[in-house]
């Protein structure tokens, strides 16, 4: 799709769009378990015992990883997006450091916040077995196996972390639904700070294949349908108050800032974040309706990350933002 096909997209999602995407929609399995470790998130953090770092109840939604669209309801096929995972557990660990609380939405077996810097199969290649059968970790990886377990189980156990999962987009657009409606109360001090990879097109669940799709039938024809724009829904209707931050993902630089500005427009986001797939971890670029900003991953550091440059920023953007309603 180009800037013409997005311009001419600018008023909201229409109600029936959403409804039918959500009514065929399969339940989810394990909705009470989630609402109540939001309903519990989000009594921690309005107590005043839990207010950290002198900054008031401060609390962000991150996004992260790929959603999936099964082909079949009980599903051998799907199509996948693409997304580590890597900016949005990154991002998670430097808004934990600011002060903020974080209820991090992920795809299931993506990347987890503190474990960036351990190897691709952290099992096999940190830890021994011992003479007399007991598990070691390898000195070479000691320190990174102990920070990740340490500061991931302490950001869980105080409730400043509340991590959620998803594989599906029917999982993954009901969940962001829950989260949104439960930090209402936050109002102005909550961020939504999407940097999933979300489905544009899907097989809705009332036209979906219920058995493995078989070869021996030939080429396999699928109609997709187009899954309503849910940022329009998530900035107008489930949380208004928010300070909210979409993503922009482009192969095509030439094409990037013209799309985040259509976002920033299309969707009223407080702020968009450019990025382009082969410098995503280089650089991003941070579109907001007054300004264009460059943030750059500090090359000169070891281990230097994009986001700990971005995620201070957008937390000044916030105090800002949040200042308007104090006045
Ligand atoms: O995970 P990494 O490997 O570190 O990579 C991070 C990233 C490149 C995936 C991330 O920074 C990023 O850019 N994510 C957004 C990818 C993208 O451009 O998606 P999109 O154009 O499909 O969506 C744009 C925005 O609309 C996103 O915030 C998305 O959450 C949202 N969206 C999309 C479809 C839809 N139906 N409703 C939506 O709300």
């Amino acid at each position: 799709m180009d800037a013409v096909d997005d311009a001419n997209q600018l008023q909201e999602t229409p109600k029936n769009e959403v409804m039918s995407f959500f009514e065929p929609a399969p339940l989810l399995e394990d909705a009470a378990e989630i609402e109540k470790s939001l309903k519990e998130f989000v009594d921690r953090n309005t107590s005043s015992s839990g207010n950290l770092n002198g900054k008031t109840n401060r609390v962000v939604c991150i996004t992260s990883g790929g959603t999936t669209v099964p082909l079949e309801k009980q599903c051998v096929r799907y199509i996948d997006n693409f997304s580590s995972g890597h900016r949005g557990a990154a991002s998670t660990e430097y808004f934990l450091k600011a002060g903020y609380s974080v209820v991090f939405l992920y795809r299931r077996g993506s990347c987890q916040p503190f474990c960036s810097t351990l190897p691709d199969d952290p099992l096999l290649e940190c830890f021994s077995v011992a003479d007399d059968s007991s598990i070691e970790v390898d000195a070479l990886h000691a320190e990174i196996v102990k920070r990740a377990i340490t500061e991931n189980r302490a950001a869980v156990a105080e409730g400043i972390l509340l991590k959620l999962s998803f594989t599906t987009i029917f999982e993954y657009l009901q969940i962001l639904q829950l989260i949104s409606v439960s930090l209402r109360d936050f109002g102005p001090s909550a961020i939504f700070f999407l940097a999933a990879a979300v489905s544009d097109f899907y097989v809705p669940w009332e036209s979906m294949a219920l058995h493995k799709i078989q070869s021996a039938s030939g080429p396999l024809d699928i109609r997709l349908a187009q899954v309503p724009k849910m940022l329009s829904v998530l900035r107008n209707e489930w949380a208004p108050m928010a300070f909210h931050i979409s993503s922009k993902l482009e192969t095509d630089t030439d094409i990037l800032l013209a799309k985040a500005n259509m976002a920033l427009k299309k969707y009223k986001m407080h702020m968009v974040i450019a990025n382009e797939l082969s410098t995503r971890k280089e650089e991003v670029i941070v579109v907001t309706d007054q300004e264009k900003v460059t943030v750059r991953r500090d090359s000169t550091r070891a281990g230097a990350e994009v986001e700990s440059p971005l995620v201070e920023l957008v937390v000044d953007r916030h105090s800002t933002y949040i200042k308007k309603f104090d006045a």
